[in-house]
């Protein structure tokens, strides 16, 4: 899987139970699906469709690093299918681990809002 992007889990990121608010691991996933897509379709015109099933496998806690990841499933003719982790970085001892995972698909779309053909060079 290709490393996309990094966040930080804040104090401002916590939710009730002391533990990663989810709708903000949600934002991230969305955001950093977004750029792999924009980059897959070499456009910034790229909308979010859907999401999939959404594990919440670890609780996040404020400070962790948290990496997403992704990996290219499919290349449709105007949308792009995802596999998107996030993985908590332990930066003492380099290693990772999975604390939530998702698929997502993305349409790439023209000026007018509607569907438009990927390009692929
Ligand atoms: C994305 C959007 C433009 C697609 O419009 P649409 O009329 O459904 O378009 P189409 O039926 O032509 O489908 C477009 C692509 O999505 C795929 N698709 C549509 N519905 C799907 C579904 N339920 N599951 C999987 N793929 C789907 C189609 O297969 C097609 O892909 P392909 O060209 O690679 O085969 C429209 O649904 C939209 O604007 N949605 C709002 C998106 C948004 O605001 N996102 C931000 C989050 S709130």
């Amino acid at each position: 899987m290709k490393l996309i992007s990094t966040n930080i889990c804040k104090t401002s990121d916590i939710g009730v139970n002391d533990n990663l608010f989810g709708g903000r691991m949600l934002s991230w996933l969305d955001e950093a699906g977004g750029i792999m897509a924009s980059q897959v379709c070499k456009s910034t015109n790229v909308i979010t469709l859907k999401i999939d099933e959404v594990l919440f496998l670890r609780p996040v806690k404020v400070k962790e690093q948290i990496r997403i990841y992704g990996k290219l499933d499919r290349i449709g003719n105007t949308s792009i299918s995802l596999h998107l982790e996030a993985r908590r970085n332990c930066v003492e001892e380099n290693t990772e681990a999975v604390v939530c995972s998702t698929k997502m698909i993305f349409v790439h779309i023209g000026e007018d809002g509607r569907p438009k053909k990927i390009k692929i060079s």
